[in-house]
């Protein structure tokens, strides 16, 4: 697979999980990302919501169309999800407890004024995902988000707030559809956007993106011993030829196989965004927990 353009399904289909995610559940991984599958809004650098996509794969490569596993609403226009709205970056994680599937996402006014989260349920991987609730978590604006599952199955939203000057990390309760109303406030006045963390050898890590609307810009990584301790801004993780825009790409999230971690960007095509592209990038850790990520014309899987 190209990185940095779109991909296909094993159907030819063009994949349609933009700002998503990647987790593992039983000896399969699935992928869910929103669905911009369609012309963007005439003059505006927006698609209409249709909702979430879930694809499936035992290899990374090869991946299955397995529906619309939330959908937005076409009737109402004052819903919180509904088409003239915004839902972005959505997260799936699987809660041990209950046995389901838990989706956050970002929910919005067009204008990204009401600046809220919004929170569905499933119990399969495929759905569908039932919407429990939409917020705006702790009373703080909350726009660009993912969900970080800690190493003791406690669970937190890193959402950025005060107009994305600040990111919180706040956390869940333990069925994790909701906040349980506990954050910390890292990164203060660093305007920083699109988080995706992971966790190596005592060290949490957390990927940003500066905010530039839908143009690249530098990445950022921090560093911190503990998750809700004083993070530490360390440098750009990308190195090499068009480090300085992330390789026009966006960090949307950061999954884990066998000991290695793989950053996933959005190569957003502002005017077309249903054609926005993918990459997968592997991050090199070294000894003195420095991190890089170089570019890699092509992702082949693990
Ligand atoms: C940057 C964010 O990272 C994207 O998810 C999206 O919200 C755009 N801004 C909108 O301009």
């Amino acid at each position: 697979m190209k990185n940095g353009t779109i991909w296909q399904d094993i159907c030819g289909n063009d994949i349609q999980a933009h700002g998503g995610c990647i987790i593992k559940h039983g000896d399969t991984y699935y992928w869910y990302g929103e669905n911009k599958g369609a012309d963007n809004c005439p003059g505006r650098n927006r698609v209409d919501v249709i909702g979430v996509y879930c694809y499936s794969s035992k290899d990374l490569v090869n991946w299955k169309y397995e529906g619309l596993v939330f959908e937005s609403n076409k009737d109402d226009p004052a819903s919180y999800i509904h088409t003239s709205k915004v839902m972005e970056r959505p997260k799936v994680i699987y809660n041990e407890k209950n046995k389901n599937f838990v989706l956050w996402m970002h929910i919005d006014s067009a204008d990204y004024t009401y600046a809220g989260v919004g929170i569905a349920v499933s119990e399969s991987p495929t759905g569908p995902f039932v919407l429990k609730r939409v917020t705006v978590p702790n009373r703080q604006d909350s726009r660009d988000m993912t969900i970080y599952k800690d190493v003791d199955g406690t669970a937190y939203l890193v959402h950025s707030k005060d107009w994305n000057k600040t990111l919180n990390i706040a956390r869940l309760n333990e069925d994790y559809d909701d906040l349980d109303g506990f954050y910390v406030s890292v990164m203060a006045d660093q305007e920083r956007e699109a988080p995706a963390l992971f966790f190596h050898e005592g060290m949490y890590y957390m990927i940003t993106s500066g905010c530039t609307g839908w143009n690249p810009n530098a990445a950022l990584y921090a560093r911190c011993p503990q998750l809700l301790g004083k993070w530490k801004l360390i440098d750009n993780p990308c190195v090499g030829e068009n480090s300085r825009m992330t390789f026009f790409g966006q960090s949307s999230y950061i999954f884990e196989v066998d000991g290695r971690f793989y950053l996933m960007l959005d190569h957003w095509i502002p005017h077309n965004l249903k054609k926005s592209g993918y990459s997968i990038l592997p991050i090199e850790i070294d000894e003195k927990n420095d991190i890089t990520v170089n570019w890699q014309d092509e992702w082949n899987g693990i």
